[in-house]
């Protein structure tokens, strides 16, 4: 058993709160020892990993990591947000008593880590000074060496975050047990798996994965359902999955900013990242501030609403990045990049990295080529032969320094002024291109309607539709009435209102294709909607809001079929009239549904019908 107070003293932990409840977890889960970490151990834990055989050496400076076969995307039906009081229960987060769950969760972790070190991981989520730096402190604990490597890459870590903290209890105690991953019957009936958010006692307790959002606490269980629940309680703050980018107009100097939210493997991440059309390069510049969180508050001084990206790191889709779609992430994923590649394709002999899409035909030489579960390549059966070589919801690991868009300002406490808040899902059909909407309720409305087809990243069926409120529908964390209400109580205390669109960079014609080049030609539609917000272009109305003319888009350059530009910048109104009767359906389902909302909903279905 470890000698927690001479490991704390050693590392300089000052804190008593942090102190006794690293205590309590080290004798609950049994580790054998006790680790503190900050990111400049990232280095030797590096070595440590790569000799233990948990991590392997990808090229030079970067590495390759597995995770187990049966845990490989975020498992939504087994989180679970708890509280104390059962009015918190909502349509999506999974309510449960929180007396029930956490004698729960210490049962599983009790003892789970013998034998195993506990690693201490004290972190911010937000950059160092930001005026809601106070709600981004925690500590993980977790008994999983590459879940810490991932950490120190996804936030901010090092002592100092949790020493002399105004209130030493303002942390949130994040403990990550593994599990013993083959014996916990991954999507059975016994499935022994459990992902806990006690809200209102800002307390996580996972256990069962050491896989991404299941495992790295800092990212998704605080830094979106911890932080939803905090901003509510606190009235200060949303915290949203949402990218955040700035637009540089260098002929003007004017710098806009736009965040927004798509589900999982929508497009954040490569919108973030997006490098302008060669054609409009010369005129502007795209910066990156975040590409997955961003918590959005009202600045006390100027009435402005700001956004910030928590986030230290990037946890991004490997599939179809390259050098035509995503120049800018395979920029940040070079050689000494310190990337980490997890269920990818990998050649132990040639320590190369591939992925479906990262090439239009994988390598055409298998020899020693293995698949994400570390088959090889070259003997697979004939049955086997077209499984993709990487999982599809394979992922790098990246550093915001090592994005090469990244923003001037990405670390600085400010934050940045909001323009324009969108709202986008895989659609393949019924949702345009771009439809922009200037009403605060209208568009709110818009994001609670929010659908997308479930995508690989979270368990579920491909090309399925499926509601996804704000692309919160995983991270709520309160009843969504409720959140409704806070939502339009954050943005109306703004002086200035964001203007809100709707984007769709995937509707498909009848044979499939999708009819938008998308990537970086997603830069268009939002150039547009900046000038919109200028009063340089008008648009054209409709009953779900103002498209753009045809003429009025930036074409420069681009190569797209006549009829398949008219088809995204088309309205199809019987569509969309089905469509209104799901929503109010969905709409529905949610007691408290602010009056607003309601009117929003039917004066979009009375404009339809009017049309
Ligand atoms: P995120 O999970 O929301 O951050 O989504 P990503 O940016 O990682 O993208 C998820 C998947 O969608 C990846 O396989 C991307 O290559 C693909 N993708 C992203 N943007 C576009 C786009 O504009 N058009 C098309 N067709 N695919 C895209
Ligand atoms: P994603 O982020 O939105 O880029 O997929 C990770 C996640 O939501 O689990
Ligand atoms: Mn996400
Ligand atoms: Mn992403």
């Amino acid at each position: 058993m470890a000698d927690v107070e001479a490991v704390l003293d050693a590392a300089g932990i000052t804190n008593p709160r942090v102190r006794e409840y690293v205590q309590q977890y080290a004798e609950l889960t049994g580790a054998e020892r006790v680790e503190v970490v900050s990111a400049a151990d990232d280095e030797r834990l590096i070595q440590e990993a790569l000799e233990a055989g948990e991590l392997q050496p990808a090229g030079k400076g970067r590495y390759y990591s597995r995770s187990y076969h049966k845990d490989t995307a975020r498992s939504e039906e087994r989180t679970v947000v708890a509280t104390n009081d059962p009015k918190d229960k909502g349509v999506y987060n999974n309510w449960k008593p929180a007396s029930e769950m956490k004698p729960l969760l210490h049962e599983k972790m009790k003892g789970a880590s013998a034998g195993k070190t506990m690693y201490v991981i004290p972190y911010l989520m937000a950059p160092a000074g930001n005026a809601l730096a106070p709600w981004g402190v925690g500590v993980e604990l977790t008994d999983n060496r590459p879940v810490v490597l991932h950490m120190i890459r996804m936030a901010r870590v090092g002592v100092q975050y949790v020493n002399d903290l105004e209130d030493p209890n303002q942390f949130v105690r994040a403990v990550h047990v593994t599990g013993d991953l083959p014996n916990l019957g991954q999507g059975t009936d016994d499935d022994q798996r459990w992902f806990v958010t006690v809200a209102d006692e800002r307390t996580i307790l996972h256990y069962g994965s050491s896989y991404g959002g299941n495992a790295l606490l800092g990212k998704i269980a605080h830094g979106l359902r911890q932080a939803a629940y905090d901003g509510w309680v606190s009235k200060k703050f949303l915290g949203e999955q949402y990218m955040l980018i700035g637009i540089k107009d260098k002929e003007t100097g004017k710098t806009y900013h736009v965040t927004g939210g798509f589900p999982s493997a929508s497009g954040k991440t490569n919108l973030a990242m997006m490098l302008p059309p060669d054609a409009l390069g010369d005129r502007y510049e795209v910066y990156f501030y975040g590409d997955d969180i961003a918590w959005l508050w009202v600045d006390e001084k100027t009435g402005k609403l700001m956004a910030m990206n928590p986030e230290n790191g990037v946890f991004g889709v490997a599939k179809d990045t390259n050098e035509t779609t995503n120049p800018t992430a395979l920029g940040s994923i070079d050689e000494n990049s310190e990337a980490i590649f997890t269920n990818v394709a990998y050649n132990p002999t040639t320590q190369e990295v591939w992925w479906e899409g990262r090439t239009k035909n994988p390598p055409a030489d298998v020899t020693g080529w293995e698949d994400w579960r570390g088959h090889l390549i070259s003997e697979r059966t004939e049955a086997q032969k077209n499984d993709p070589w990487a999982h599809p919801n394979s992922r790098f690991t990246t550093t915001l320094s090592k994005v090469p868009n990244i923003a001037p300002d990405w670390d600085e406490a400010a934050g940045v002024p909001v323009d324009a808040i969108i709202f986008g899902g895989r659609t393949r059909d019924r949702e345009p291109l771009i439809r922009a909407i200037t009403d605060v309720a209208e568009g709110v409305y818009d994001g609670l309607t929010l659908g997308a087809e479930a995508t690989f990243a979270a368990e579920g069926t491909e090309g399925v539709l499926r509601y996804d409120p704000m692309s919160n529908r995983p991270f709520m964390a309160y009843g969504e009435g409720e959140y409704a209400r806070h939502y339009l109580d954050i943005i109306n205390a703004a002086d200035e209102k964001p203007l809100f669109a709707h984007v769709n960079w995937f509707q498909r014609g009848e044979d499939g294709r999708f009819l938008w080049p998308g990537y970086r030609d997603n830069l268009r539609p939002l150039l547009w909607l900046m000038q919109l917000k200028n009063g340089e272009v008008e648009g054209v109305q409709t009953p779900v809001g103002i498209l753009p003319k045809k003429e009025e888009l930036n074409l420069e350059g681009l190569e797209i079929d006549a009829d398949d530009l008219d088809a995204v910048l088309r309205i199809d109104n019987a569509r969309w009239q089905q469509e209104i009767s799901h929503r109010t359906e969905h709409l529905e389902q949610f007691p408290n549904l602010p009056e607003e909302i309601w009117e929003a909903h039917n004066r979009v279905k009375a404009a339809l019908e009017a049309d």
